[in-house]
């Protein structure tokens, strides 16, 4: 792994217009709504690294993971890929580059294409390999993803969900991306398969030295795949640390909470989808000062005053631990 960072997310902001109908609003009185799904989102993410970004439902995951692909446009800030902006709207070539792969493999496949032609069709029209080599890319592609030559032949229909998931990934690397955008795609599926498809990932970052951003709502499964985790609360980026280091010396309260939720070995309660206690605040009305006060346990009359910027505390590794909290230096052991 370089240190060069392959693509750098710059100051990005979302807000959602979810006003009523022009027409209603005028009739009865009412302003226009605006939800702010992120909020000056910063992040690097290095070539060669699977960086996990963890956070509960609502926290903005899917409108960067969005961004990123190009396929929503960003309120404010930008998107920097190999030391360049990336234009709001991208050609062909830049498409190519950012690649995602969706929770849901069931309605991200066409079923009405084999897996052959789904492939054929993406590998003519970016024009990867000469014509006469589409068979053998074909076959390249499925057996990098752990399928067999049959599966060129078959329909999605006709695949378990971890299969899908499979022909996704395939879909995705057949452009050959710089960066693969992975939003959550083991939540939808089995525990047994979730580790099948995670040990993909794994292999495919050694082997093809591919860069991910591996998106999830609990930190339990990203632990033994990632190399650096962004733990993102209500479109902020609260914390960034070395896998080892987020897990051993966590320095926001929220990344301590999700830390807390993971089960222990042997609990078959489901506990690992266990969330930090309370809702999280209204993103139509965010809180003053820090935005996890509300349900700050270690949470002080400055916090509910000033708001808090990601900020280093230590480098290990070549890897600098950031934290979005005001007293991230002096957190009590516990509240
Ligand atoms: N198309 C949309 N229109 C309006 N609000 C949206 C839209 N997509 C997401 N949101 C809102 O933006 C916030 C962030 O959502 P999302 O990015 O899906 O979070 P996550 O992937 O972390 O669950 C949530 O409050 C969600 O309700
Ligand atoms: S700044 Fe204050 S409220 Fe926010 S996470 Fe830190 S201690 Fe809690
Ligand atoms: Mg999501």
């Amino acid at each position: 792994m370089t240190d060069a960072p392959v693509l750098e997310v710059d100051d990005v902001a979302k807000t959602y217009d979810v006003s009523a109908p022009l027409l209603q609003r005028l009739f009865r009185q009412q302003q226009r709504t605006l939800l702010t799904a992120l909020d000056g989102v910063d992040l690097e993410l290095r070539r060669g690294e699977i960086l996990a970004l963890v956070g509960e439902s609502g926290s903005g995951k899917s409108t960067l993971a969005n961004i990123l692909v190009g396929s929503l446009p960003a309120t404010r800030g930008q998107v920097v890929q190999d030391g360049s902006a990336i234009p709001a709207r991208r050609d062909k070539e830049l498409s190519r580059r950012i690649q995602m792969v969706f929770q849901d493999p069931y309605s991200s496949l066409n079923p009405r294409l084999t897996v052959r032609a789904m492939l054929s069709e993406l590998l003519r029209v970016h024009d990867i390999v000469p014509r006469s080599e589409v068979r053998k890319e074909c076959l390249r592609l499925v057996s990098l993803v752990g399928l067999d030559e049959d599966a060129l032949d078959a329909y999605p229909g006709q695949f378990s969900g971890g299969q899908r998931q499979r022909i996704a990934i395939a879909r995705a690397l057949a452009v050959r991306p710089d960066v693969l955008i992975a939003d959550e795609p083991v939540s939808a599926l089995d525990v047994s398969v979730q580790a099948t498809i995670l040990e993909l990932f794994a292999s495919l970052r050694d082997e093809l030295g591919l860069t991910i951003l591996f998106i999830a709502h609990n930190l339990a499964v990203v632990q033994h795949l990632c190399q650096r985790v962004a733990v993102m609360y209500l479109g902020r980026i609260v914390e960034v640390a070395g896998t080892d280091e987020i897990f051993a010396n966590p320095r926001h309260p929220y990344t301590r909470a999700l830390i807390a939720s993971i089960p222990r070995m042997g609990d078959t309660s489901g506990a690992a989808d266990l969330v930090p206690e309370g809702e999280p605040p209204s993103p139509y009305d965010l809180p003053t000062g820090c935005r996890y006060h509300p349900r700050c346990p270690f949470a002080e009359a400055q916090c509910r005053e000033l708001d808090p910027s990601l900020r280093p505390l230590s480098e290990s590794a070549g890897r600098v631990h950031l934290s979005a909290c005001l007293r991230a230096s002096d957190l009590p052991e516990s509240p």
